[in-house]
């Protein structure tokens, strides 16, 4: 570090066990560029004092991650239409007067879809799930092309509600459904996005769903979690013949995508392989 090295850095709450700091930091490295990501805990109430003395500092870019990923819109100068669509920014970019919002874990999502060959556009694709992870993911498969989307919940409401405000931006694209009803979905293989937090560590054994017969409608499946690394949702899907994925390489790319747009560059796939190795060894040990 010297006194030209640029400060890049996750703010949120907690931040104490992401793994942001080890893909930006290797990124650098790798690619001979002078900056340096570390992440600070930001209370809720602390966000605008947060943007305001990121702009002060002239911190090149950040990451935003919960509580503030909607919160952050209200201090932007600027926001990326899709980012807007979706209501949440998880990337910050300097421009001038402060700074851009972005949403890179739908485009995080969309490149491990792409790099596992499994085809959202023209296609008809299964979502588990409508929190927040869930809102990002529908609109961009909306966004991509999906030719429907069958939207899974616990709670029907929630949705129901998803769906309404997706539609109001794509047309008819989106069909809700509460988890239970499954069996309205035609017979087929789809695509299924698992986006719920059922199955995440130390609730191993968790599925949102576990009857044999939605599995069946699986074509591969992708579930955001990667810890563990192989959850009860991806077990069920390779049980019943179909692929699956779990979400590391989702957090990969949302990191990627962030470090291109901070530097305007293009990071190459063995250096992204490289990282995801040195993440999975990271899991292992934690
Ligand atoms: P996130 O931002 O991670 O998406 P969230 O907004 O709290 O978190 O949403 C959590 C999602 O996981 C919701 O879709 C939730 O379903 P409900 O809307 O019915 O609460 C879903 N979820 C959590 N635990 C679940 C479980 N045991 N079975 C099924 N769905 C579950």
């Amino acid at each position: 570090m010297d006194a030209k090295t640029r400060l890049c850095c996750l703010i949120g709450n907690p931040v104490g066990h992401s793994l942001s700091p080890m893909i930006h930091n290797t990124l650098a490295d790798e690619l001979g560029i002078n900056l340096c990501y570390t992440a600070f805990k930001v209370e809720k109430d602390r966000l605008h004092e947060a943007v305001a003395g990121a702009d002060a500092f002239d911190i090149l870019g950040m990451n935003v991650t919960v509580p503030h990923k909607c919160e952050i819109i209200k201090e932007l100068s600027d926001i990326d239409p899709l980012a807007a669509r979706i209501g949440a920014v998880n990337t910050l970019v300097r421009v001038d007067g402060g700074y851009k919002g972005y949403n890179t874990d739908a485009i995080g999502l969309y490149r491990e879809l792409e790099e596992e060959n499994i085809i959202i556009k023209d296609k008809e694709v299964i979502i588990l799930g409508a929190g927040g992870a869930s809102n990002a993911i529908t609109y961009i498969c909306a966004d991509k092309g999906a030719a429907k989307i069958y939207l899974l919940n616990r709670t029907f409401d929630k949705a129901k509600k998803l769906a309404d405000d997706v539609n109001s931006h794509f047309g008819d694209v989106v069909v809700p459904l509460a988890i239970s009803d499954y069996r309205l979905i035609p017979e087929g293989k789809y695509p299924v996005i698992q986006t719920t937090s059922c199955g995440l560590y130390p609730h191993n054994d968790d599925a949102p769903i576990y009857d044999k017969e939605f599995y069946e409608l699986v074509e591969a499946g992708v579930d955001i979690i990667f810890n563990p690394a192989k959850t009860m949702f991806m077990k069920l899907c390779k049980e019943s013949g179909a692929r699956a994925y779990n979400g590391l390489k989702m957090l990969l790319y949302q990191g990627i995508a962030a470090f291109e747009l901070w530097n305007d560059i293009k990071v190459p796939k063995n250096l992204a392989d490289k990282i995801l190795g040195m993440m999975e060894r990271k899991l292992k040990e934690s």
